[in-house]
């Protein structure tokens, strides 16, 4: 594989001003990376329309190539502007994209026949996963950028996404010529904090959510009126449907596993009693009860009764294990996370499948019911 391009240093583009908002969206025109806020995480944007640009982000990220990229749009209305998937849309898709666009949701569809996107887009499939953000500065640029653009999230391949522009700093520095900063998205509770719903309505009649979000299944089959399958709750999936689906993900260094809160005291006294360092992942109540214990690290991820804020701040208190954050803070051993109370479908459901997934499925003392359905 040929070496990720490389640049001196990323360039840092503030997304108040008007000229870095228009250089910054000539840059992605002109077929560099760069890195976007949008109301889920930091994307790592390249102009689909461009094969060199689009296998720069495969390169960039450690990608696997069998791995379709998500094309973002600036509107609705630019499904007619570009052949990318043939209009009209089937009845549910075009209720879906007028009920939640912009917004967190990724509507697979059939891939145009005519489609100008470069094939690595769809990793030689023949669908195609759209979306239309709602931050207003992923808004603004690809207004401004006026192609489609093609954007996973902004982190080598199995790190945690990224919620800030320092995240992507940390994982792509060089390798992406900018990134607009935004800060940190868990500050703003207009963000998820956690990736798109990501649907497959290549059959209208059978769709199913490929990957939980902050839509829920419960609103996406009452705008649809169709019943949806939720493909990762399925035991068997032999051939994932989001190629994505297969891989580790979201993973700090340190190993996870997942702890009812009421077992986590227990939990923490026969790790310590091993001699290791025990970081703990939960919400400000249950650390607050840890905040005399020695032999534990602490990370505080959103507030008690308040599942969103668990989302905002989830992919940040990740990578506050890996050492990034504020304050020098020692490597532990293992990392115990407590997940929020299962609020279930939509925003409740997504942090548990990034808590699973983060933990490689290393899942202690939750109901048989829970670890089976995410
Ligand atoms: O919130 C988001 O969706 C973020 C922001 C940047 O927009 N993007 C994002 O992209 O999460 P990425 O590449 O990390 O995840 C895309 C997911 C993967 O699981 C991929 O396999 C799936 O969407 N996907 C993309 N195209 C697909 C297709 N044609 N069919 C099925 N799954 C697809
Ligand atoms: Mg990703």
């Amino acid at each position: 594989m040929p070496s990720p391009p490389t640049y001196s240093a990323t360039t840092v583009f503030s997304p108040t001003s008007e000229i870095d908002i228009a250089e910054a969206a000539a840059a992605l025109r002109d077929g560099h990376l760069l890195a976007f806020p949008t109301e889920t995480v930091y994307g790592l944007g390249a102009n689909a329309l461009t094969p060199s640009a689009v296998s720069a982000i495969f390169r960039a990220k450690g990608r696997p190539s069998d791995n379709p990229l998500i094309v973002h749009v600036s509107s609705l209305s630019d499904l007619t502007r570009w052949p990318l998937t043939p209009l009209p849309l089937s009845p549910a898709a075009a209720r879906l994209a007028k009920a939640f666009w912009p917004g967190p949701l990724t509507l697979v569809l059939p891939l145009a026949a005519r489609s100008p996107l470069a094939a690595a887009v769809t990793a030689g499939l023949r669908s195609v996963a759209l979306r239309v953000p709602k931050h207003p500065v992923a808004a603004a640029l690809l207004a401004k950028a006026a192609v489609p653009v093609a954007a996973p999230s902004a982190n080598r391949s199995g790190r945690p996404s990224p919620t800030s522009a320092a995240h992507v700093i940390r994982d792509l520095d060089g390798a992406v010529f900018g990134v607009v900063d935004a800060g940190d998205l868990a500050l703003d509770d207009a963000n998820c904090g956690v990736e798109s719903t990501v649907v497959d309505m290549t059959d209208p009649h059978n769709p199913s959510v490929l990957r939980p979000g902050a839509v829920s299944v419960r609103e996406l089959e009452r705008v649809s009126g169709v019943p949806f399958r939720e493909v990762e709750r399925g035991q068997a999936v032999e051939r994932p449907k989001a190629p994505g689906m297969k891989y580790r993900h979201y993973a700090p260094v340190a190993p996870m596993t997942i702890v009812e809160r009421t077992r986590m005291k227990e939990r923490l006294e026969e790790e310590r009693r091993k001699g290791k360092l025990v970081g703990v992942l939960a919400n400000d109540a249950v650390c607050e009860q840890l905040r005399e214990v020695s032999g534990v690290v602490t990370v505080n991820c959103g507030r008690e009764g308040d599942v969103a804020s668990f989302a905002r701040e989830l992919y940040g208190a990740l990578r506050a294990f890996d050492g990034e954050g504020k304050g020098r803070m020692e490597k532990v051993a293992i990392i115990l996370a407590v997940p929020p109370p299962d609020t279930g479908d939509g925003i409740g459901a997504a942090v548990m499948n990034r808590l699973v997934k983060a933990s490689a499925g290393s899942v202690e003392s939750i109901p048989e019911s829970l670890k089976s359905s995410h």
